[in-house]
């Protein structure tokens, strides 16, 4: 906010992501909403609200319809209305095409490697640029003037840059791309190609979590576009545009506002054994995500099977709780994970098991920030081992989580958090003797050595926190906005 008031002052701020921050559903006869899981919406919704902007984004919820004004608007958050909600309303085969296909079956799977075969098809593709253009036409409707900031959010929305750029010439644009980039040779597999990166290239920043991911962009526009590419500065010209491509590792408010609200460390330890049935004194390793594949849950249960399986003097002393909020669940790969999940985590019951102890509790039901705060707050080990993700935020949440300075966060080394949290044991979640091992490590390790180490990553997610992130943004875009208005006088 201070930032805008100084660098930007009067700019009106307008997010655009697919997915809502609050969604509002039906039940019986009341609404409930429902906060989704999302690393996304737990980035923007604080700078939103900071800045009491305007969030475009897709109203997917049974009441959504019901509680918005004549314009598709509703104020939120409920409790403390702060800034407006404006829904785009899509029909079942734009969602299917746009969102479940292109974006979920082709453009998901191209950019992460996790060895899922993306699949295009020119419906969806069709579906794509039809949905990007309504979302174009809601930007401009809703912007005030001529020189709005548009944060667009993510891949469902590469090609919306450049239409908004066409109708709004002197807007900032900068999009941030939450998932990684992959290298050019394999971006080139899409059909697509020039048309998304001439669709980013309206933007006047293109932020990636990652310098890794930057340099596979600016690769992939030398290799595809006719362009002039100034690597010193990050900076690519096309089309008469500069847009600058950055990386802004994205992070978490800090300290996360429902923190002091949660029972203390020692009672949430006593709840949440309670509830999934664990023993008072089992070690517990947790893992929180949306059911994905690009998520690494099956390899960490090949960790706790191989421990169990090497040690079994664990048999009974540690357990595993996963949480996995459903997801994409009518794509075929989504339901082909969630029952190979089933049957691993069966199997290990059945091998490992003993009257009075499961060691795995597989959970894919939809829990409020709060109750994943309570997990965190239980857990002696957290394990993050994406196949390969943009940032992660369940990292860096979880450690916000630790005040007490206890626990153990087993990392991905191709999780972007990995380049920040270095006191995490970092893991290849393809080696399974290399995560049991650090499991073991984990389970065994000393008060004052996860101390130590808590420490220090709290004092980088403290320090990098959420509006670090977005103010580096807003502080680009402002000196870009300043260089515009010399270039103008001259
Ligand atoms: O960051 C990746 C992302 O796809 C976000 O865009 C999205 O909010 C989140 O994961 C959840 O995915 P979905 O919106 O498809 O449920």
């Amino acid at each position: 906010r201070h930032i805008l008031a100084k660098e930007l002052p009067d700019a009106q701020v307008i997010v655009v992501s697919n997915r809502e921050p609050y969604i509002h559903n039906r039940n019986g006869d009341e609404i409930q909403l429902v906060v989704p899981a999302s690393g996304l919406v737990s980035a923007l919704e604080p700078i939103t609200r900071a800045c009491a902007g305007t969030w475009i984004a897709y109203g997917g919820g049974s009441a959504d319809p019901l509680v918005v004004d004549e314009n598709d608007r509703v104020e939120v958050p409920p409790e403390n209305p702060s800034y407006t909600l404006r829904r785009v309303w899509l029909s079942e085969e734009e969602l299917q095409g746009y969102y479940l296909g292109f974006a979920n079956e082709g453009l998901w799977p191209l950019c992460h490697i996790a060895f899922t075969r993306p699949i295009f098809r020119a419906s969806d593709w069709e579906a794509y640029e039809a949905v990007n253009r309504k979302f174009a036409d809601t930007v401009v409707a809703e912007a005030r003037n001529e020189r709005p900031i548009v944060l667009v959010q993510d891949y469902h929305f590469a090609l919306l840059p450049r239409m908004i750029r066409e109708r709004l010439p002197e807007a900032i644009i900068i999009t941030f791309w939450h998932i990684p980039w992959p290298n050019s040779e394999v971006f080139s597999i899409c059909p697509w190609r020039e048309k998304i990166l001439e669709g980013l290239l309206g933007s006047s920043i293109v932020g990636f979590h990652t310098q890794f991911h930057c340099n596979n962009f600016i690769d992939s526009v030398d290799r595809f576009l006719e362009s002039r590419i100034e690597r010193e500065d990050s900076a690519i010209s096309y089309g008469g545009q500069i847009s600058l491509v950055h990386a802004y590792p994205i992070s978490i408010e800090w300290e996360p506002p429902r923190l002091s609200k949660l029972p203390a460390v020692a009672e949430c330890r006593r709840l949440i054994r309670d509830k999934f049935g664990f023993a008072e004194n089992v070690r517990l390793c947790v893992g929180v995500e949306r059911l994905d594949y690009t998520k690494g849950i099956l390899d960490r249960l090949n960790a706790l099977d191989e421990l169990l399986t090497l040690h079994p003097e664990w048999i009974g002393k540690v357990a595993f709780l996963q949480v996995a909020a459903p997801s994409r669940g009518t794509l075929p790969a989504y339901q082909q994970l969630y029952e190979e999940c089933l049957r691993h985590a069966e199997d290990i019951n059945q091998r490992h098991g003993r009257e009075g102890y499961t060691p795995v509790v597989l959970v894919t039901e939809h829990h409020s920030q709060a109750q994943v705060y309570e997990i965190y707050r239980a857990a002696d080990v957290c394990m993050v081992t994406s196949l390969h993700d943009g940032m992660n935020l369940v990292a860096k949440e979880f450690v916000a989580a630790r005040e007490d300075e206890q626990g153990v966060l087993l990392l991905s080394m191709f999780a972007g958090a990995s380049k920040e949290l270095l006191e995490a044991l970092i893991v290849n979640p393809y080696d399974a003797a290399m995560m049991g091992d650090a499991l073991l490590q984990a389970l065994t390790m000393s008060p004052e050595e996860q101390s130590q180490r808590m420490r220090r990553m709290r004092e980088v997610v403290r320090e990098n926190n959420v509006y670090r992130w977005a103010g580096s943004m807003l502080f680009d875009a402002a000196r870009l906005r300043k260089r515009d208005a010399v270039d103008r006088a001259v």
